[in-house]
């Protein structure tokens, strides 16, 4: 790609994402153009699902992707058919062709990215992949970027926008899960498969390639700690209501002289925090830096043209990256040169959190006196107890404790769950971890 040639284009899939970017590409052209001082045109497409109206003026169009990625009238190739193998297939052969490479892909970055951003280093090519975390929030530049001067402490997020539209319309207008989970679909928020939304695996993509970002280690998905929102309850959400919190489902990823820890979980947020009023297909990032201190990313999480926007913008990146002359990548891999392979990723046992407990138990005098020495056996102190009227043989009792590392708390329910008091399985969540923190 010479500086002043036009930017040439081949996307691959045009599902929401790559549909998306290809109308956005066509609405909004003068505009890029004028930007970029040249036009981006897309010169192949291949797509299992045509759209004849969209693909019109368009030289190439086909089935196959490899032969997008080894045709030589395209400079970047735009991955947008979601999975791991053969979008791997698709984005090395093209890196390994010399091309430069904007996927949307979280599964593949999270997952193969070590491997991926070998090889586009080897051949001195770009793998952009902004639209992979938060859809329309520019977060990947924030942390690589904008935040670059700052050693990371911690960062908190709700970066699944089907799961928060979920617990948002269960919260506000107490709807059912699965009706408010089939118009995430319709409005091509969710995930081709949605358990990766609801079961927290997308979260734990994006939040495995954030922390990466922001501490400088590898990308390691299988060691990110993934629980999802699908048992959680309205009457959960109405006791914690009452606790002053509200649940939501986030990804946090923190530094600690113990190492790092990666977790996806639904999570007890103090209601006057700020991410506590992102709802809907709404995404927030907190990000806390240690000369900035907090700072806060916000936008649409998902959705076709939010997606779209990201994925022009990296689009955009690399022209002017080739316009500047550049001959090697600005921001190489995850954006750090030396990845630090000597911090260790917390199992999930061992970190410390407090809880809020929901502990389904006969209707009986003396049952909290049991459940606190059981605690206690443990060193589990009480912060606060709800106790409800009966509504059945069983009365449910909600417990929040003060810090506790989780080994502890397991060998605590596992020792609640054999009294014959407790009649069912117990429902934990942890609660946020930066009390005292501004945001
Ligand atoms: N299914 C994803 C979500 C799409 O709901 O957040 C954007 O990554």
């Amino acid at each position: 790609m010479s500086a002043s040639e036009n930017i040439r284009i081949g996307i691959c899939g045009l599902g929401t994402v790559g549909g998306g970017t290809l109308e956005l590409l066509q609405s909004n052209r003068d505009e890029i153009t004028a930007r970029l001082g040249k036009e981006v045109v897309v010169t192949h497409v291949a797509t299992r699902t045509p759209k004849p109206d969209l693909t019109a003026e368009i030289p190439a169009t086909g089935t196959d992707l490899l032969a997008l990625a080894n045709d030589p009238q395209v400079d970047i190739v735009v991955e947008t058919i979601g999975g791991c193998e053969l979008a791997f297939d698709l984005v090395a052969a093209a890196l390994k062709n010399g091309k430069h490479v904007v996927t949307a892909n979280k599964a593949l970055i999270a997952e193969r990215g070590n491997e991926l951003f070998a090889i586009a280093d080897e051949q001195g090519v770009t793998l952009a992949f902004e639209s992979s975390v938060a859809a329309g929030i520019p977060i990947i530049k924030a942390l690589r970027e904008g935040l670059a001067a700052n050693e990371i402490d911690w960062l908190a997020g709700i970066i699944n926008g089907t799961g928060n539209f979920i617990m948002t319309e269960m919260a506000e207008k107490q709807r059912q899960f699965a009706d408010v989970l089939k118009e995430a679909q319709a409005l091509g928020y969710a995930e081709a498969d949605p358990t990766f939304d609801v079961e927290g695996i997308d979260a734990a993509h994006k939040l495995t390639i954030m922390a990466s970002i922001a501490f400088g280690i590898p990308l390691q998905f299988s060691k990110t700690y993934t629980e999802g929102i699908s048992h959680i309850t309205p009457e959960d959400i109405s006791y914690a209501d009452e606790l002053g919190y509200c649940i939501k489902h986030l990804g946090i990823a923190q530094r600690s002289d113990k190492g790092v820890e990666m977790r996806v979980h639904p999570t007890l947020l103090g209601k006057s925090r700020l991410l506590a009023s992102v709802n809907g297909v709404g995404n927030a990032v907190l990000v806390s830096g240690n000369k900035v201190g907090s700072t806060m990313y916000y936008g649409p999480g998902a959705g076709a043209e939010a997606t779209a926007s990201a994925v022009v913008a990296d689009i955009i990146d690399i022209a002017r990256q080739q316009a500047a002359g550049a001959s090697q990548p600005v921001y190489p891999g995850l954006g750090y040169r030396n990845t630090r392979n000597d911090l260790s990723v917390l199992a999930i046992e061992d970190i410390t959190a407090e809880y809020y407990l929901r502990i389904p138990a006969v209707d009986k005098v003396g049952v909290m006196a049991k459940i606190s020495s059981v605690l206690q056996a443990q060193s589990i102190s009480i912060e606060a107890v709800i106790q409800k009227e009966p509504t059945s043989e069983s009365v449910p009792i909600v417990i929040l404790t003060h810090s506790v590392v989780e080994k502890n708390l397991d060998q605590a329910i596992a020792a609640l769950e054999a009294l014959d008091e407790v009649t069912g399985k117990i429902t934990r969540i942890r609660v946020e971890p930066f009390h005292g923190e501004a945001a």
